[in-house]
């Protein structure tokens, strides 16, 4: 039977046509390694890692495409920016909306020395510039934040907390593992410093694929994670200096990345705001029926336009992991139940420790799942 897939905070799916065929692409025709050696191949596949670097950096705003570095998912950027630029004594303020991709490295830090500041957000997943503003010290190193939170979709407000740190002399990191692909930013015109993404979301590109922008100059202040061979300035035992290769040792995902710049392509040539209508009009749809089945509570704002197309909610008298598993037998709804990696958001809304059941509806999400998603939820909810 076919599946409603409705995990699409979690990866994407299905992904749109052009990603099999370039990771197939370059599995049967290209295959070697890119920057290592300078035969043609080579020289190839090292085109392949430049063009998705250009579309990532078209798509949000980097002039320099250089400036964007790959990891192999959100993860490991946002602990690149944490671990490689925070030193003991150093404060650094976050939200109470956080991913533990967030939280876990900072609270690892916040055990050696690092100060940390956890800013409260409203019971709807909203934070205020002010409340990040008022707490800046003397020692305050970066603000880092989610773009929109991957509990209730909550929209942070970027522009106006860029402007609070930029306006204290403090860096300013933006977790878009949740919105790059599907809210449109610019990276340089907000002001943000540091910008953390996946690939395998709304950038519609395979799992082990994600990266990072880094503002000019930045690199004199962030350690690299890892060290070692990249192709460059090979008679060097020390690592390069210079952008992208100080943060990127060692043999890339190149099959990945030519999957994750076909996944880009896809989204530059639909157009972001199109995709961005759309999700707002199907979470609309979802956010509107959900509303009138009794029983159930909806978390974050009921206005689609604040948020993104991620929707938790839960049901009275069964619980998210019960109700997830009956979706999944019965209706074959595929959902995230829990507390889906962000303790410090449940928290926040009220629904620690047991969590929510999230849907997260992607470009390809139609208005016929999001019916048989809400007659589905009407019917546990009936008890039945
Ligand atoms: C807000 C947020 N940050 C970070 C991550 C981590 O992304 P990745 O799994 O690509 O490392 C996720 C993944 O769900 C997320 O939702």
């Amino acid at each position: 039977m076919d599946c409603i897939y409705f995990d699409n905070a979690a990866t994407s799916w299905p992904k749109p046509p052009g990603i099999l065929e370039a990771i197939s692409d370059f599995n049967e025709i290209i295959g070697a390694n890119p920057g290592r050696s300078a035969h043609r191949r080579s020289i190839e596949a090292a085109r392949i890692v430049y063009t998705a670097r250009e579309k990532m950096a078209s798509l949000v705003g980097v002039s320099d495409p250089l400036r964007i570095i790959f990891t192999k998912n959100a993860t490991e950027a946002i602990n690149l920016v944490i671990l490689g630029l925070l030193n003991p004594g150093d404060h650094v303020i976050t939200s109470g909306m956080e991913h533990n991709s967030v939280m876990r490295p900072l609270r690892y830090l916040e055990s050696r020395g690092v100060e940390l500041t956890v800013a409260s957000c409203s019971g709807l997943g909203e934070l205020d510039p002010d409340d990040v503003r008022r707490s800046i010290k003397k020692n305050t190193r970066a603000v880092i934040v989610t773009h929109a939170s991957n509990i209730t979709g909550t929209i942070m407000p970027i522009e106006d907390l860029a402007l609070v740190a930029h306006n204290n002399g403090i860096l300013f990191c933006v977790d878009a593992a949740q919105t790059a692909g599907n809210l449109p930013v610019n990276v340089e015109k907000t002001g943000i410093d540091l910008f953390c993404f996946t690939g395998h979301k709304s950038l519609l590109g395979p799992q082990g694929t994600g990266g990072l922008y880094i503002k000019k100059d930045l690199e004199k202040y962030i350690k690299p994670l890892i060290r070692g061979g990249t192709g460059s300035r090979s008679e060097f035992e020390d690592q390069p200096d210079f952008l992208p290769d100080c943060y990127e040792s060692g043999t890339p995902n190149t099959i990945g990345l030519a999957g994750l710049a076909a996944g880009i392509e896809f989204v530059l040539s639909t157009g972001l705001e199109k995709i961005r209508k759309k999700e707002v009009h199907i979470t609309g749809l979802f956010l509107k029926g959900l509303q009138d089945i009794k029983g159930v509570r909806l978390y974050g704002d009921p206005d689609p336009q604040k948020r993104t197309s991620v929707v938790s909610f839960t049901i009275d008298g069964i619980s998210p992991s019960e109700a997830a598993f009956e979706l999944d037998e019965r209706f074959s709804i595929l959902s995230r139940p829990g507390l889906q990696c962000a303790p410090a958001a449940h928290r926040t809304i009220g629904t620690f420790p047991e969590g929510t059941i999230r849907f997260s509806f992607g470009p390809f999400t139609t208005e016929d799942e999001i019916s048989i998603g809400l007659k589905a939820v009407e019917t546990l909810s009936m008890g039945i």
